[in-house]
């Protein structure tokens, strides 16, 4: 099944035909109108991330606001939780055999706080792995799911139900956390902004957007460069004009308030993305922002929003640097199928705490870890309160 950290590869430089935009879903022309408006009362121009974050998260219209069914087989991407339950029980497995054994988590009630919950499938599938694996003791477990949009949450409410008191949700991330706070895909969801590199100027120019003749259009804004992306002199004098990066203060913004809320455990992101420097290759040069619909990408993203899912690839080094700045040190920084193949390793070494491997846990597995589907693109982040003192 295609996956978004895959069809980034497989598809740069190609551009599917464009959708159909003479037939528009009614929300998607709502939505249309209040961007415009937005743009006029702004002035004529709003920055790209104001208009991706209209476009993914604006209440009752963004691509993120109208239905659960966007992930998945059916939907227009599939995510590693979307491939099955092995998932939630491979990560249910470290965080009993890892998280769980750490000296500061060795007694007393451990959190497990989730983000970019969606339709709360993660969820259900490492708290049904706990229960299974641990009985009463997995009553040591809360999950608490961070939500801020009532819909996502109604959505979840319904799958969850089941576990009672022992699932809550909040609307921002709780104060203190003991435990683990967890995400998938979720720190590519944030609305990024877009830069265009000017040769001649020797700086970077935001990319805004505009409402010209009844349609989307780029424009350039006046913003500074940020600061920490001056070049090296040698890189200046080559890097070639136009070419695009994107930055998300927003993540590294999130990642930090979730550092700062972590008193003992970890945070553990998974996701498809880059370290900064990998940004800067000629393979690069347009930039890692793409549209999703159906399981294809388009390179048109200015056109139907609410339709297609917008994103880009995160940058680890950045959102590393954050959580080393609220006094975290990194536990893992390596690809999704490394970290995954390293609990495979130490379910082996301890047979009958986990479940027996099915053929379809077996294929879930080869999907989660081979480089064409979620083994190369996709990486993990793990990073911790003190050195990380388990094995695996
Ligand atoms: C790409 S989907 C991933 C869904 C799910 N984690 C999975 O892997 O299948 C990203 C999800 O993050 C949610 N999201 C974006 N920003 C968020 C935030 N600040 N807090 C909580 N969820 C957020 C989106 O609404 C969307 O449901």
């Amino acid at each position: 099944m295609p996956n978004r950290g895959a069809s980034h590869r497989a598809f740069v430089g190609c551009i599917e035909p464009r959708m159909n935009p003479s037939t528009p879903n009614p929300s998607t022309g709502e939505l249309t109108e209040r961007i415009a408006a937005t743009i006029s009362a702004a002035g004529g121009v709003i920055p790209f991330s104001r208009y991706m974050a209209m476009a993914l998260y604006e209440p009752g219209l963004g691509y993120y606001e109208r239905s659960p069914r966007t992930v998945g087989r059916d939907g227009d991407f599939a995510t590693s939780v979307s491939v099955g339950t092995l998932f939630g029980e491979l990560l249910a497995y470290w965080i009993r055999e890892a998280v769980g054994a750490l000296p500061g988590l060795a007694s007393g009630p451990i959190d497990l706080v989730e983000a970019g919950a969606h339709d709360g499938r993660w969820a259900e599938d490492i708290m049904d792995a706990l229960e299974l694996a641990e009985g009463d003791e997995q009553r040591r477990f809360r999950y608490r799911i961070v939500e801020p949009s009532a819909l996502r949450r109604s959505w979840q409410l319904e799958r969850l139900a089941r576990f009672g008191d022992r699932v809550s949700w909040s609307d921002t991330m709780p104060d203190e956390i003991r435990g683990v706070i967890l995400s998938n895909e979720l720190l590519d969801a944030f609305p990024v902004e877009r830069w265009r590199w000017n040769a001649s100027g020797r700086c970077w120019v935001e990319q805004g957007v505009a409402w010209c003749g009844g349609r989307f259009e780029w424009a350039p804004m006046t913003t500074p460069s940020p600061p920490e992306w001056i070049l090296p002199g040698a890189l200046e004098e080559v890097l070639p004009d136009g070419f695009v990066r994107e930055r998300s203060p927003a993540a590294v913004a999130w990642w930090g308030a979730a550092s700062a809320a972590l008193r003992e455990g970890c945070l553990i992101a998974f996701d498809y993305g880059l370290e900064t420097e990998e940004f800067l290759t000629p393979a690069r040069a347009s930039g890692t922002l793409r549209a999703y619909h159906r399981h294809r990408v388009s390179d048109d993203l200015l056109s139907m929003p609410g339709e297609l899912d917008l994103t880009a690839h995160v940058d680890f080094s950045a959102v590393a640097e954050e959580g080393l700045r609220h006094g975290l040190s990194t536990w893992h920084r390596e690809r999704q199928s490394r970290f995954l193949m390293r609990i495979l390793e130490a379910i082996q070494r301890t047979p009958g705490r986990f479940p027996e491997w099915t053929p379809s846990r077996v294929r879930a597995f080869q999907t989660l870890t081979h480089p064409e589907h979620f083994g190369r693109g996709f990486r993990v982040l793990v990073q911790g309160r003190g050195p990380f003192s388990c094995g695996s």
